[in-house]
């Protein structure tokens, strides 16, 4: 008789096998997290596996071992050697509807006998994983966004290098500015939160800075760059946030997403839901209708540089690359102390765990008394209200 294969609870087994993931939009240094993993737990032995394209690579069961070759080299590689998608397995879209397609990842997990499994990703990601931690599933995850919008960590990887980026491009912005004496709106990724639209902001030395927690009045806006005018300064440099809303477009929205919330059926939530479509397909000018006001208001030349994808590409800076592998080594250490269900993140120079519970469905918005706002009010510069 085949002897009883002997139950090794995952928690004594020493030579691990994980798996790691990265999902949602790609960043600069999710290479970093993947090698910083990857090397830590091959120097213990483990065998580490990557699913390719996020969780549509877990569903489809596409994979590779990820060896020592393998993570050479790709420390200053931009975006994820993985790839990624934005697959949501509690409800994946298909032409009949959603369908819940997380039974099909557990038995991959399981195929693949699985000690742990890393996702590395934002707000959405940390959404998938409580759902599939649900299913019995050990996860631990990795904070990731340009938008440093994650709750409860101080840092999201990616974030740092596309606030150089994009400061970077404020800087360069100000030539045509100032040469043609024109108002220029830069558009910065961040459709929740305003961290990076802040931060480059006040680094580049807008003179108006519009994000999501603050709605702004163009009147203000135009009236604050008709007084540099009357100083003599006939150029104005804004940058705007993706999110960023005027008080009127704020309040709709507002409006439509608590609709969406308090609907007491479908058709409730389904006519929220058709309103919402609507408003985010009409804020997709939003920064165009608001150059064109400002012009009108106050004659001068206005001209919109949105800086989409760039602010996620190419190499990652030193403070991304130290980030990620800060968080990356430490994830191993904590999947080798038996944890799951954790999402490892920092508290300045302190590695943090927080239960992912508490990560998804919160948004780290800019707090309105934040530093970097009062730096901006001491320094004259106009936040649209
Ligand atoms: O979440 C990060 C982010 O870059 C946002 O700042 C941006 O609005 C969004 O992703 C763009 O998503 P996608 O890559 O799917 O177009």
């Amino acid at each position: 008789m085949k002897p009883t294969r002997k139950h090794t609870p995952q928690k004594s087994r020493t030579k691990k096998r994980i798996a790691i993931l990265t999902a949602g939009g790609d960043s600069p240094g999710l290479n970093a997290a993947i090698r910083a993993i990857g090397k830590t737990a091959i120097s213990k032995g483990w065998t580490v596996i990557g699913f390719r394209d996020g969780f549509l690579g877990m569903l489809e069961d596409r994979w590779l071992e990820l060896k020592k070759d393998d993570l050479a080299g790709i420390l200053t590689i931009g975006g994820t050697v993985l790839g990624t998608s934005r697959l949501k397995p509690h409800r994946m879209e298909t032409p009949k509807g959603n369908v819940d397609v997380r039974d099909k990842l557990v038995a991959t997990y399981k195929r693949h006998k699985l000690d742990a499994l890393v996702c590395i990703g934002g707000g959405g990601t940390h959404k998938n994983a409580l759902k599939l931690a649900e299913k019995g599933l050990r996860i631990v995850t990795l904070p990731k966004t340009i938008d440093n919008d994650v709750a409860h960590t101080d840092s999201t990887i990616g974030f740092a290098t596309a606030l150089e980026i994009a400061t970077e491009a404020i800087d360069r912005l100000h030539s045509t500015a100032h040469s043609h004496h024109r108002i220029i709106l830069a558009e910065i990724m961040g459709h929740r939160a305003g961290w990076l639209a802040l931060g480059a902001g006040l680094a580049g030395g807008a003179d108006v800075i519009l994000i999501p927690e603050i709605p702004y009045d163009v009147n203000l806006i135009a009236s604050a760059i008709k007084r540099r005018v009357a100083r003599g300064t006939k150029f104005s440099i804004i940058a705007v946030a993706e999110g960023a809303r005027s008080i009127e477009d704020t309040r709709a929205y507002e409006a439509a997403h608590h609709a969406g919330k308090s609907a007491r059926n479908d058709a409730q939530k389904r006519v929220a839901r058709t309103v919402l479509a609507k408003l985010d397909a009409e804020h997709e000018d939003n920064i165009f209708r608001l150059s064109r006001q400002l012009h009108t208001l106050t004659g001068l030349d206005a001209r919109v540089s949105i800086l989409g994808y760039v602010q996620r590409g190419g190499t990652p800076s030193y403070r991304d690359r130290l980030i990620a592998t800060r968080l990356g080594t430490a994830c191993v250490e904590m999947i080798e102390a038996g944890k799951s269900g954790i999402m490892v993140g920092n508290d300045g120079d302190r590695i943090t765990t927080v239960p992912i519970s508490k990560v998804a469905g919160n948004l780290k918005a800019v707090p309105r008394d934040h530093p970097l706002i009062r730096s901006a009010r001491h320094l004259g510069t106009n936040l649209g209200d």
